[in-house]
């Protein structure tokens, strides 16, 4: 039986000031769809596992949230972190969760903030995953071909003399420094960790016991608690106590058994507005203007994003970001825009 897991409890920074900490990028219409992110998501993922059979995780403060956007689930799909505790420990309790309702269960596991756009692709892919960690004890992931050395991505590196579709993984490494990501585009067998995850959840519980031993004990001896009224307290003693850390560096850079399935179809991570821009449709001059109704004079290659219904006249801006929100207008040179999260933190002591 197939589960999925949205891990939708990221704050999403680098897209302030539209994406904010009370109302983080993944509850947003980014890309001008009519639909958020997340609502992409949960449709996607429907496609592949009963709707019933989809757990939210989030923070505790954005539970109101998922429930506007997705009215038609059940109150126990979504479960409450009371504390940001980064995947590793989200993922573990998804897994022992469904794992006590179903202990032959598989899991895909998937960031609410991404953009795939041929979800036919993507659930042959899928479907693939599946089948290959039914059959041997598997951690499936799912890589993109790299083009640039992006040093905010996990690097998968495959058996080079793998010609199966799925192919095992030697080394997992996430989020290196600039040369090692440079040396890993040199050498070819690298693909990008899309932060997709299948697996068995008998397996990956099996992974935490041996590589997070602490946090899969504080579980262990609450298991019974899982699932019934109790869970809700147990969360709030035991959650804030956890180690804060990514499910990629607490068991992917560690796990033997991980294999990896070239992706088919398009991706971003819709990580900054750059991202976006590339995903947009733009015009001659590659200026993307959402939601005003823009002039582009002498503009070349500008973001323009405004609160609906702005008209907004750009003369003479080459390379730039400009986005207005509720209460903050940013501008600034695309090149800079990994430093939206330095000046974010800088602005927020001041108001
Ligand atoms: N429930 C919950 N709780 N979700 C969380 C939490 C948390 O504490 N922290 C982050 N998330 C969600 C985010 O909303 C996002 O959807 C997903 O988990 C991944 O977190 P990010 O913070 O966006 O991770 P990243 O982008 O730095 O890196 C991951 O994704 C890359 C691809 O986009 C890694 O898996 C990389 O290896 C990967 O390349
Ligand atoms: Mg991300």
């Amino acid at each position: 039986d197939n589960y999925a897991v949205i891990m939708a409890g990221g704050v999403g920074s680098r897209f302030w000031p539209v994406s904010k900490t009370s109302n983080p990028k993944q509850f947003h219409d980014m890309l001008g769809t009519g639909k958020s992110l997340l609502q992409h998501t949960f449709l996607r993922l429907a496609k592949l596992v009963p709707a019933r059979q989809i757990l939210i995780l989030t923070n505790s403060e954005y539970v109101d949230l998922v429930n506007q956007q997705l009215p038609d689930i059940d109150n126990s799909q979504v479960i409450a972190e009371p504390a940001m505790r980064n995947t590793a420990p989200c993922i573990l309790l998804s897994a022992l969760k469904i794992n006590k309702e179903n202990p032959e269960a598989r899991m895909i596991v998937a960031p609410s903030d991404h953009w795939i756009e041929d979800e036919a692709a993507f659930a042959k892919d899928v479907h693939l995953a599946f089948e290959a960690c039914s059959q041997q004890d598997l951690l499936m992931t799912l890589g993109i071909k790299p083009t640039f050395p992006n040093t905010g991505y996990g690097y998968i590196k495959y058996r080079k003399e793998d010609s199966e579709v799925v192919k095992r993984v030697e080394k997992f490494t996430e989020k290196p420094d600039y040369p090692t990501a440079q040396s890993f585009l040199k050498a070819g067998n690298y693909l990008w960790n899309a932060g997709i995850f299948i697996w068995k959840t008998s397996f990956i519980i099996d992974q935490y016991q041996q590589f997070l031993p602490g946090m899969f004990s504080v579980f262990e001896k609450s298991w019974s608690k899982l699932n019934t009224k109790e869970e809700d307290s147990f969360l709030e003693k035991h959650y804030p106590q956890f180690e804060n850390i990514s499910i990629d560096y607490g068991i992917l850079e560690k796990a033997k058994q991980v294999g990896v399935i070239e992706a088919s179809f398009d991706w971003s991570d819709l990580g900054t507005w750059g991202s976006l821009h590339n995903q947009l449709p733009k015009d001659e001059n590659e200026n993307v203007s959402i939601n005003a109704q823009s002039v582009f004079i002498d503009s070349t290659n500008t973001i323009l994003r405004t609160s609906k219904g702005k008209i907004a006249i750009i003369k003479g801006l080459h390379d730039y970001i400009v986005v207005e929100s509720d209460e903050s207008l940013v501008i600034l040179p695309k090149t800079d825009e990994q430093e939206i999260k330095t000046i974010r933190n800088l602005v927020m002591d001041k108001f």
